[in-house]
């Protein structure tokens, strides 16, 4: 198992590029299954999850095929038929987006056996809604053996109201619903920019969508979508990833082929405890964290909110702010796992159910951590950079699930962070 060996104290200075967003990515290709044509998406991230919904792509009988280009990768998709509905255990409890394939298969093929994910490192993450939402578009759900059986005879469209606001739901209820018949209106949806990505491609594949982004979605199902050729946006939790790591360096950083827009929360957050971030053009950022740093509280919200998956990220900025600064997280009910590995780097920071409260500035020591999943992952590194000394993270292929090569990008903007394989 790969580890990160980090010295800290380097205030990062240069220019990064963001990726394409993960979260993005992967419904877009589950999206690929709605159609016989062949769908082109470019910008995907070389990451491991889309490693994963490819294999998963590939169990199913579809054909797919990937190329390096300059700006991430272009993944071809063609699921001409299929040779087998099931998302099998092994690849779901790698990871939980596998879910997206439900609904696209439900929709065209109307049939699909998909496992239950099983648990999860930051919350119980049922997906009872991504069901109640499918039996309401005309599916016929059992569980049985861990797996969700899921059968129609064509959907029909249905008014469906989400009772908690759910990304993935969101986007595996839009995909259904762009095969129904009739209409199909989606309350209290997810408004991520990711929902309003995917929405894009189905357009493109000649689905007819009203409000995406917004959180009533309207969608008129259509008899048969075609292929298309789409771009997936960049990355906000990356380039939120690489603000805050501008900031506890005290550091200068320019991101560029970002979308500023879906930052709005976290700048704000950001200028809020000091940090001067820039918007310098429709798709750059600059980030200049020589200020000093003071605390400001936060809770996490759906979209446009502070984003969960920024959360780990920003406790690790406020061990190095003046104050006190109380963290609220609203979404998962156990993700302050990376909390305890930053008490052993020398941070002081006190739980209280969804609450933890952060007092610094605390220097932060190099130490042994390990990562328990993606974001606290990259919380860790980011506190290995501020840190005096070495910091060893284990566990870094949470990392590898959703940044795409971050030691590269870290060293090139002058970190000291390299990878060490098992054998080493
Ligand atoms: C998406 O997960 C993201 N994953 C997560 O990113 C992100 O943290 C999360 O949205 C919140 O923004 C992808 O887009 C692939 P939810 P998702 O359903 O869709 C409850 C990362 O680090 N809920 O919006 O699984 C649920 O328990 C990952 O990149 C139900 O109760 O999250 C949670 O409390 C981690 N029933 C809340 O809703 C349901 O049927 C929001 O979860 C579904 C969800």
């Amino acid at each position: 198992m790969d580890k990160f060996l980090i010295e800290g104290g380097r205030p990062l200075e240069g220019r990064v590029t963001a990726s394409g967003a993960k979260n993005a990515a992967l419904p877009a290709m589950a999206a690929s299954l709605l159609t016989e044509d062949l769908v082109t998406l470019r910008n995907v991230p070389r990451v491991r999850d889309i490693s994963t919904l490819r294999s998963l792509l590939d169990e199913l009988g579809v054909d797919s095929s990937v190329t390096h280009e300059t700006h991430g990768n272009r993944l071809e998709i063609q699921a001409r038929k299929l040779l087998n509905p099931v998302a099998p255990y092994e690849l779901v409890k790698q990871m939980r987006a596998s879910v997206l394939v439900l609904g696209p298969l439900v929709a065209r093929f109307g049939h699909a056996r998909v496992s239950l994910p099983g648990g999860c490192a930051i919350g119980a993450r049922p997906i009872n809604l991504h069901l109640k939402g499918l039996e309401k578009l005309g599916a016929s759900i059992k569980i049985e053996h861990g797996y969700i059986e899921a059968q129609a005879d064509g959907l029909q469209g249905a008014p469906f109201r989400f009772d908690t606001t759910t990304v993935t739901g969101t986007e595996n209820l839009l995909m259904a619903a762009t095969l129904a018949a009739g209409e199909t209106v989606l309350e209290n949806a997810a408004r991520e920019p990711e929902v309003e990505d995917l929405a894009d491609l189905l357009q493109k594949m000649g689905a007819s969508i009203e409000g995406a982004g917004t959180d009533t979605i309207r969608i008129r199902g259509v008899a048969r979508l075609h292929g298309a050729e789409h771009n997936i946006i960049p990355d906000r939790i990356e380039v939120g990833t690489f603000l805050v790591a501008a900031a506890i360096t005290g550091g200068h950083l320019i991101l560029d082929e970002v979308r500023p827009d879906h930052l709005t929360a976290i700048i704000a957050k950001l200028a809020e405890a000091g940090v001067r971030v820039r918007v310098r053009g429709p798709h750059e950022l600059e980030v200049d964290g020589s200020g000093s740093l003071q605390a400001a509280d936060v809770t996490t919200h759906e979209y446009p909110g502070f984003a969960t998956d920024m959360q780990a990220q920003y406790m690790a900025l406020m061990t190095q702010a003046g104050g006190s600064a109380v963290i609220t997280e609203t979404i998962f009910e156990n993700r302050f796992l990376h909390a305890f590995e930053l008490l052993s780097m020398g941070a002081d920071i006190t739980l209280d159910g969804r609450r933890a409260v952060v007092r610094g500035k605390t220097p932060l020591s190099g130490a042994k951590v390990q990562a328990s999943d993606l974001r606290a992952s990259a919380s860790l590194v980011l506190a290995g950079l501020a840190a005096e000394g070495e910091t060893l993270i284990d566990r870094v292929y949470h990392i590898d699930r959703g940044y795409e090569r971050i030691e590269e990008n870290l060293t090139k903007v002058g970190a000291k962070i390299r990878r060490v394989s098992k054998s080493t």
